[in-house]
């Protein structure tokens, strides 16, 4: 084994944290089955501790490790999709941690793929519960930088796998209710499901605090008001710059009104630079959906950096193809601005 990775598995079954690459951002794991080691996941993001966090597997064979009443669907859309950025919703078997669930009676389950994470978990042979590395409500980490940026001395190590080849959360899928339901967008979208499932998920609701308000059977207790997927919550994904989105025409008059008040300014937009200006900050971003989703926070982070009066990020096209993208986009808008105490 290599040292660095006997090294995070010591530190996990230690109780430890250590923080991971996948595909999609920066993990913040802990021992899944340690309800001790996961309270110390809550404390170093700053997250409320009622909210659930995904359990990352080292291959689908552990599924049932974690889950009961597995339904046909999701056996197939882990053949299909693991290792890979989706996360499905599934019962939850006895022996999962409150800690993880957030008390409900799901879990969040996925395979990531990713040569250090696959690494990590066939060495920890178990389950490592990760939110994405960020503090809570900011910005989630795809490089090993961002982590430390975020969350500096509060975890002992980083693998360092250089930047996430997607860029953006994964998919979560809700197979826990008899209908499938997509509670976040993500790389894998709702045709590439329905390919493989013959039936097209339900969306959530976008941008309400309860996706699912319709349930009845969910004892919440105190948590009436917690959302079940933390990703739901409008500020969620946000610099603290203001972000505005804009069409593309709306871009230039935003830039004309910032820089006749003498603001500075930082643009992020798939096309070059169309004014050069020492109070305009550009960042071009691909004009394709992968491209732009695996650039977006990266570059998010880089404006964020400068201290501009605002963000204005041109506001990519509608449809299914940049439906995850437009998600992030419109809730770092919503979030944008605030302070730490999000
Ligand atoms: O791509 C990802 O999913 C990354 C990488 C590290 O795997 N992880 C990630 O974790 O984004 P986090 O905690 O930042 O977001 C996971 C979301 C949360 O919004 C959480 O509420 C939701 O998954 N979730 C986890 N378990 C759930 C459950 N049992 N029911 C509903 N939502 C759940
Ligand atoms: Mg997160």
């Amino acid at each position: 084994m290599r040292p660095e990775i006997a090294e995070a598995v010591a530190l996990l079954k230690g109780g430890e944290l250590v923080a991971f690459p996948t595909e999609t951002v920066y993990g913040l794991g802990a021992d899944a089955a340690n309800p001790v080691a996961v309270a110390k996941i809550f404390a170093a993001k700053g997250r409320p501790a009622d909210h659930p966090l995904i359990v990352h597997l080292p291959s689908v064979e552990h599924m049932a490790r974690w889950a009961i009443d597995v339904p046909d669907e999701a056996e197939r859309l882990a053949a299909a999709f693991w290792p890979g950025p989706l996360t499905l919703i599934l019962k939850r078997r006895a022996n999962v941690p409150d800690a993880v669930t957030g008390g409900q009676d799901t879990v969040g389950l996925r395979v990531p793929n990713h040569p250090l994470a696959l690494e990590l978990l066939a060495a920890f042979d178990g389950g490592i519960a990760a939110p994405s590395a960020n503090r809570f409500g900011r910005i989630s980490p795809t490089t090993a930088a961002h982590v430390r940026e975020e969350l500096g001395s509060r975890v002992p190590l980083i693998l360092d796998g250089g930047a996430c080849p997607v860029g953006i959360e994964s998919t979560i899928l809700d197979l826990s209710r008899g209908k499938p339901v997509l509670l976040r967008p993500g790389a894998i979208g709702a045709a590439d499901i329905a390919r493989v499932i013959g039936r097209a998920p339900e969306m959530a609701a976008p941008h309400v605090d309860e996706p699912r308000g319709d349930e009845k059977e969910t004892p919440r207790g105190e948590g009436n008001e917690t959302p079940r997927v933390s990703g739901s919550l409008e500020a969620h994904y946000a610099p603290r710059t203001p972000l505005q989105l804009v069409s593309s025409d709306g871009l230039l008059f935003a830039l004309r009104d910032a820089l006749v008040a003498g603001e500075r300014v930082a643009v992020l937009a798939p096309t070059a630079q169309a004014i050069s200006h020492d109070l305009v900050a550009w960042r071009q971003v691909p004009a394709d959906p992968a491209g732009c989703a695996h650039d977006l926070y990266a570059s998010l982070r880089e404006l964020d950096a400068l201290d501009c009066a605002r963000i204005l990020v041109q506001k990519p096209p509608a449809g299914e193809a940049w439906l995850a993208v437009n998600d992030r986009l419109q809730r770092a808008a919503a979030g944008s601005g605030e302070d730490d105490e999000t």
